[in-house]
């Protein structure tokens, strides 16, 4: 694993930077493979990133898109990491409807809607049960609590290794989450963090050592490339 820490003066050029990653690390996937499978952080610092790959001239035929984790609402609901995404980008993309993989959320049993993702994958990468398929690039989030995905402190979701797809939770609420396994599977990772309310677990999850279980971005070792893009005010202990 190459490990790449880049601190950003604000929250604009880090989503500049973002920007010029992210469009060259899909370039370079479809030139490598002739496709791009690219897996999409929620919450709120990624939305600035979507709402310029809006305005950006790619073969959006050949991207296929995935969510890493998702809140377990209605995909019309003001959480939902998907409709945040559309609304910034795929909806305003001539990206084919076949190439964008929303994890679902309408069934009354998340563990069931988990499985069904799960399977979603194994057919589009035609794995075998119990491989893992290898994304090109994963976007990834960190909470002020070292959670990412949908992987949060202390939960039994980081205990999973044999699945691709796992419930999370959050303060009981349930999530459909990556496995960390999966994720550490991606040629490219990318962590993009802003805000002095990170900083303090940054340090944790980037020192040398720690607790996973208490800081689960801990976990995120992927056999590819690492990169972690911060802003100072998250990031002014590695600038
Ligand atoms: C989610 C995300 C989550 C997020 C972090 C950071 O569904 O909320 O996947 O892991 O990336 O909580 O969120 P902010 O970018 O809003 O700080």
């Amino acid at each position: 694993m190459d490990k790449i820490i880049e601190v950003l003066p604000d929250v604009k050029a880090l989503a500049q930077r973002s920007l010029d990653l992210v469009r060259d690390k899909i370039q370079a996937s479809i030139a490598q493979r002739g496709f791009c499978t690219l897996v999409l952080a929620g919450g709120s610092t990624p939305k600035s990133l979507y709402e310029a790959l809006a305005f950006l001239d790619l073969p959006w035929d050949k991207i296929h898109v995935f969510w890493g984790d998702e809140r377990y609402v209605p995909a019309n609901h003001p959480d939902s990491n998907q409709q945040m995404a559309r609304r910034a980008w795929l909806d305003l993309v001539d990206m084919p409807g076949v190439n964008i993989h929303p994890m679902p959320t309408s069934s009354p049993d998340p563990a069931q809607a988990a499985q069904a993702y799960e399977q979603q994958l194994i057919e589009f990468f035609q794995v075998s049960a119990g491989e893992f398929p290898t994304f090109d690039i994963i976007l990834l989030g960190m909470g002020d609590d070292g959670h990412t995905a949908s992987l949060f402190p202390h939960t039994d979701a980081l205990q999973v290794r044999t699945h691709l797809i796992t419930v999370g939770n959050k303060d009981a609420q349930p999530r459909l989450t990556f496995t960390f396994e999966l994720i550490n599977h991606a040629r490219c990772v990318i962590f993009m963090v802003s805000g002095a309310n990170k900083r303090s677990a940054l340090t944790q999850v980037l020192a040398a050592k720690g607790d996973e279980l208490t800081y689960p971005a801990r976990l995120i070792q992927p056999q590819g490339e690492l990169w972690w893009l911060l802003d100072e005010a998250a990031g002014v202990d590695f600038s």
